[in-house]
């Protein structure tokens, strides 16, 4: 991976996108985007980047496309429409789009050019930087991939005002995370916002971009530090996988699970590690203010906990998380007893 990672912000950066495309003399310029960028953020972009298009690439929005049928399709749009090793692919879409676009790009031909500008808040805080790219094989997510970095990530919020408020929310699950593993300043200034809409959240999206780089940048292929970035992952997918697979629950998106996750693990936290009941209190308090609470009964917490158990992840059986001994101060690899699960999800459904 490159050492450095090239975001750059704000409208302005879209307009020079353009400069510095020409500058590079591609052959060819294919813009990639989804059903929903293509009506909410294509003309947009057009105009603040009139650059010549050789075609527009388009696929059906959503995670169940996020496949190896879509890549087929892109690398024979790609094919058809004369590309060549010196063409460069700009994915203009949410985490779906990026990380699929990305995909392509890097095995299109051995690999060409591509550049990130992400449409969601969930993309720009979390899956435009990092440089992984990849697709879903199955049930299984991100199965297939390349860590690789984009030419270039453009970061404007201009794009949210179209975004769904859910959708928005979602994101804004991963800022609060990088609060709570890397910057508590950062996380009392987000607990503080009042209401969640593009206006308030704008001057954040930055500073989380800077916290996850910094880890990224550090530990480029997950061997240690980019674990942190998996704090309320490991209960939030279990939780995101079932809700998923189970056709009368309502949908969850991968922010909101991660949200009950995170209260969850903040509860591991005071048994399995030094967090303060005060501060994981706390914790639940601000996420129950943003996030509606989902209700799990026993049934529904035995099914997740069984798919927790056979998460892939898990080396030999042991089921290992990040947890928190402050905010700001995570703990990784760490063993959780399994009988105090069943008092976490107690926890997240009491009343504070
Ligand atoms: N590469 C990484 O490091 C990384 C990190 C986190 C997540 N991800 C991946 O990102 C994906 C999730 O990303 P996401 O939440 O952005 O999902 P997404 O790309 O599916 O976007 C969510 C929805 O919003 C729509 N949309 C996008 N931009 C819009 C806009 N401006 N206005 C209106 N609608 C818009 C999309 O069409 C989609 O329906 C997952 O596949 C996940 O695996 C990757
Ligand atoms: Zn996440």
């Amino acid at each position: 991976m490159k050492k450095s990672i090239n975001i750059t912000f704000g409208t302005s950066a879209l307009q020079n996108l353009k400069t510095e495309l020409t500058a590079k003399q591609y052959s060819s310029v294919f813009i990639l985007v989804d059903t929903n960028t293509k009506k909410h953020c294509l003309d947009h972009f057009l105009n603040q980047c009139p650059i010549s298009v050789t075609a527009i690439l388009s696929m059906a929005e959503g995670e169940e496309n996020k496949n190896l049928r879509t890549c087929e399709e892109l690398w024979n749009d790609l094919s058809i429409n004369g590309a060549d090793r010196n063409s460069v692919l700009i994915n203009l879409g949410g985490g779906v789009v990026t990380d699929l676009g990305g995909f392509v790009a890097c095995t299109f031909k051995r690999g060409i050019d591509f550049y990130n500008i992400p449409t969601t808040l969930l993309s720009m805080v979390d899956a435009s930087v990092g440089g992984k790219t990849g697709i879903d094989l199955g049930a299984l997510k991100n199965q297939i991939g390349i860590i690789r970095e984009p030419e270039g990530v453009i970061v404007t919020s201009e794009w949210l005002q179209t975004l769904p408020f859910e959708e928005l929310r979602s994101g804004f699950a991963e800022m609060l995370k990088h609060g709570l593993i890397a910057n508590p300043n950062y996380w009392n200034t987000l607990s503080k916002i009042k209401e969640l809409s593009p206006h308030a959240l704008e001057p954040y999206i930055k500073p989380s971009i800077e916290e996850k780089t910094k880890v990224v940048l550090e530990d480029p292929n997950e061997k240690g530090l980019r674990k942190i970035l998996n704090f309320g992952h490991t209960l939030g997918h279990a939780i995101e996988s079932y809700y998923l697979t189970h056709p009368t629950k309502p949908r969850l998106l991968h922010g909101e699970a991660i949200a009950v996750g995170m209260v969850l693990e903040a509860f591991l936290s005071i048994h399995c590690s030094s967090l303060s009941s005060t501060t994981a209190q706390k914790i639940k308090e601000i996420f129950q203010t943003f996030y509606p609470k989902v209700t799990l009964t026993t049934e529904d917490q035995v099914a997740i906990l069984d798919l927790l158990r056979h998460d892939k992840k898990n080396k030999g059986g042991r089921i290992n998380f990040v947890l928190l001994k402050a905010i700001g101060e995570p703990d990784v690899d760490v063993e959780v007893p399994q009988e105090l699960f069943a008092k976490a999800f107690e926890f997240y459904q009491s009343t504070p």
